[in-house]
């Protein structure tokens, strides 16, 4: 099997941990050790000391699987496989698609969603979302059906748009799936960072049979160094060939990073609350930020997640913009071109504390370019 390569991960690779300022990470600030050990009770704690650091169950811990479950409605731990994010989506359209197969993805997207449908010689079509405010019309998802259509990926919240579906879109992408018998991906990492005042989307999992969710502790808890993510589905067929599949990758999961899980699934509301203030207060900085500066032509807020995606007004391609930022600047930003996207934005992620002495920096530097 030949993949290209995560343009997104490479260029965070490039820049991640020399550059000074990050301007466009799509996860908030990590949490400290401690602080997630200070949240935990007497019995997490016997928990935590008590590790057996030898390999652990592929599906996942199981005390593991049942804190999961609280926050869906199925409610069997056969219904949910432990491993890290990008490994399930890895592992997820490797098990689902053929080269006989089509799928369609949401655009632009996060590459892996699309990159390995690609490399497992599939083929894809999008489901473009319409600039500046990202909308998208299920009418025209519908024209994308093909007889050979397999399965349909979402993103919402959507990174790096920050665009959300209403419930009533995402019943209406449901209905055709069911009028198709397609499988729905539904990569939620963001799940619960709901930014303005909309309905909360129920997880794929709980509204569809043939649904997929994907969430994990990277984004909405600022706990990325962990490495945790999980599946849900109904569909328990699929989710034992996931575990199969993961017997060539991970094996297994690591068994502190487990337990340190479930302290925080368990608390959630230490590390989301948080991250949602700092989230809000940042757009609202960066929203008076870009009413000032012409050279951001089209900033639409989040609807939800911790990204947007902005649209600048520059002679140069937004790549040739963010590489000569970093030079000059020490400001890491992500351009479009890593969405395999031709526009001229770039993403703006809100997770961050030093957010306003980044836009400090960035401030000095447009003054002088425009
Ligand atoms: C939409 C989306 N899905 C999946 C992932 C993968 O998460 P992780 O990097 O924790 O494996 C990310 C990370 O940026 C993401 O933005």
């Amino acid at each position: 099997m030949k993949i290209n390569d995560f343009k997104l991960e490479r260029y965070f690779a490039r820049h991640e941990f020399t550059a000074k300022y990050l301007f466009s990470s799509s996860d908030c600030d990590g949490y400290a050790m401690k602080y997630l050990l200070d949240c935990a009770s007497k019995e997490e704690l016997a928990l935590w000391e008590n590790i057996k650091l030898g390999y652990t169950e592929s599906e996942g811990n199981p005390i593991l699987r049942e804190a999961i479950l609280e926050y869906y409605k199925i409610k069997t731990i056969e219904n949910v496989v432990v491993a890290s994010p990008g490994e399930l989506n890895f592992i997820s359209m490797n098990v689902l698609l053929t080269s006989k197969d089509h799928a369609i993805s949401v655009s632009p997207c996060y590459q892996s969603l699309s990159e390995v449908v690609k490399s497992i010689k599939c083929e894809l079509s999008f489901w473009e979302a319409k600039p500046e405010k990202w909308e998208l019309d299920t009418a025209e998802l519908e024209k994308l059906i093909k007889p050979n259509t397999k399965l349909i990926i979402l993103n919402f919240p959507h990174n790096p748009t920050g665009n959300y579906l209403t419930r009533k879109q995402l019943d209406e992408v449901v209905n055709l799936a069911k009028k198709h018998d397609l499988y729905i991906f539904s990569d939620e990492m963001y799940h619960k960072l709901i930014i303005e005042d909309i309905e909360e989307l129920p997880p794929i999992a709980d509204i569809y049979e043939k649904g997929i969710s994907l969430w994990g502790t990277s984004k909405t808890f600022g706990l990325a160094g962990l490495r945790t993510g999980w599946l849900v589905s109904s569909d328990t067929d699929f989710l034992k060939k996931v575990v199969a599949f993961k017997d060539y990758l991970s094996i297994c999961n690591s068994a502190p990073s487990e337990i340190l899980t479930i302290i925080a699934l368990n608390h959630i509301d230490k590390f989301l609350l948080p991250n949602l203030k700092k989230i809000r207060k940042n757009i609202g900085l960066f929203t008076a930020f870009a009413a000032r500066h012409p050279i951001i032509s089209s900033f639409t807020p989040p609807k939800a997640g911790s990204t947007a995606f902005v649209k600048l007004n520059i002679e140069t391609s937004a790549l040739e913009f963010s590489d000569r930022l970093v030079e000059e600047t020490g400001i890491m930003t992500v351009p479009a071109e890593m969405f395999e996207h031709q526009g001229k934005y770039i993403r703006v992620g809100f997770g961050r504390n030093n957010f306003p002495e980044v836009l400090d920096k960035l401030d000095g530097y447009l003054n002088a370019m425009e």
